[in-house]
């Protein structure tokens, strides 16, 4: 029998980890399929547990449950522990379910491997501090940037996750957090957007002093046409601006790795889905 994979949200059915998982899957030769799972809004948790009772072995977890998911693990990652949330469940051979948290891994490798950024000593701009921050900051900080600042519309949401991260400030990188009037104005290397602005095609206010000498923008949101935040890198002279698809296709991946025990190889679904 097949072993069953699934990616469980709410909406769910525009999902492209489905397409994405089961090029993995043929391409290391993987006896096991992979579909899109709808949860109830009210009724996440019993869906998981049916889905496992009925021999399914993983899960990927999107909007709005990677809390919920972290709240019913046995066990989880020191990424997952740290972020408060999860993206991916596994389902043990003793019936426990590990939780683990691959979105941080995802974006760190697409910049660094795919796109040859250097985080380390680099000057880091993180605009928003929502679930989807909070799943990447352990990983950039253990790159040791010099800076990283977090900006977000509501002050004390940054402000708060700079003092859940504030175990990571070492001496080689500092981490500061605030409003949009708080970022420092000096240029950074490197602004990452994971706010849901972009959503409503709005872009948050970023002050024209730091994107002097950008090298890279990144937005965690991805889009067939560039997103407002990666035309705005793009009309600012970023080096390279990037969109989320390869951060999307790196997480499937790492969770692939951890169910499979096999690395996949991500290019190739990368020019698939983006010829
Ligand atoms: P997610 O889990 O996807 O991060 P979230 O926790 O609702 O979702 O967080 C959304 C982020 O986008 C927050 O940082 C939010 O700012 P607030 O904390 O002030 O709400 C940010 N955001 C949403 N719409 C925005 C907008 N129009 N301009 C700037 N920031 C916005």
């Amino acid at each position: 029998m097949k072993d069953h994979y699934a990616v469980i949200g709410n909406p769910i059915e525009h999902s492209k980890s489905p397409l994405i998982q089961s090029y993995f899957a043929n391409e290391t030769q993987q006896f096991m399929d992979y579909t899109t799972l709808l949860s109830p809004l009210d009724g996440f948790e019993q869906t998981v547990r049916q889905f496992f009772q009925q021999h399914g072995k993983g899960l990927n977890v999107t909007v709005p449950f990677k809390l919920e998911a972290w709240n019913l693990c046995d066990e989880l990652s020191d990424y997952a522990q740290q972020a408060g949330a999860v993206n991916t469940l596994f389902y043990q051979d003793d019936g426990r379910i590990y939780g683990a948290n691959t979105d941080g891994l995802g974006i760190v490798r697409d910049l660094m491997v795919n796109n040859g950024v250097t985080l380390q000593g680099k000057r880091i701009l993180i605009l928003g501090a929502g679930g989807a921050v909070r799943g990447i900051l352990q990983p950039i900080m253990q790159q040791q940037p010099e800076q990283v600042f977090i900006a977000n519309r509501t002050a004390a949401k940054a402000e708060k996750l700079v003092e859940h991260f504030a175990s990571f400030q070492s001496v080689i990188s500092t981490l500061n957090g605030g409003g949009y009037e708080e970022i420092p104005l000096q240029s950074f290397d490197l602004i990452i957007n994971g706010t849901a602005a972009s959503l409503n095609g709005m872009l948050p206010p970023i002050p024209v002093e730091c994107c002097q000498n950008m090298q890279c923008c990144y937005d965690m949101m991805y889009s067939d046409k560039p997103t407002p935040f990666v035309q705005w890198g793009r009309d600012n002279h970023a080096v390279l601006a990037l969109d989320g698809l390869g951060m999307l296709i790196e997480q499937a991946a790492e969770s692939f790795q951890l169910w499979r025990g096999i690395r996949p190889n991500t290019a190739p679904v990368f020019h698939l889905l983006r010829p």
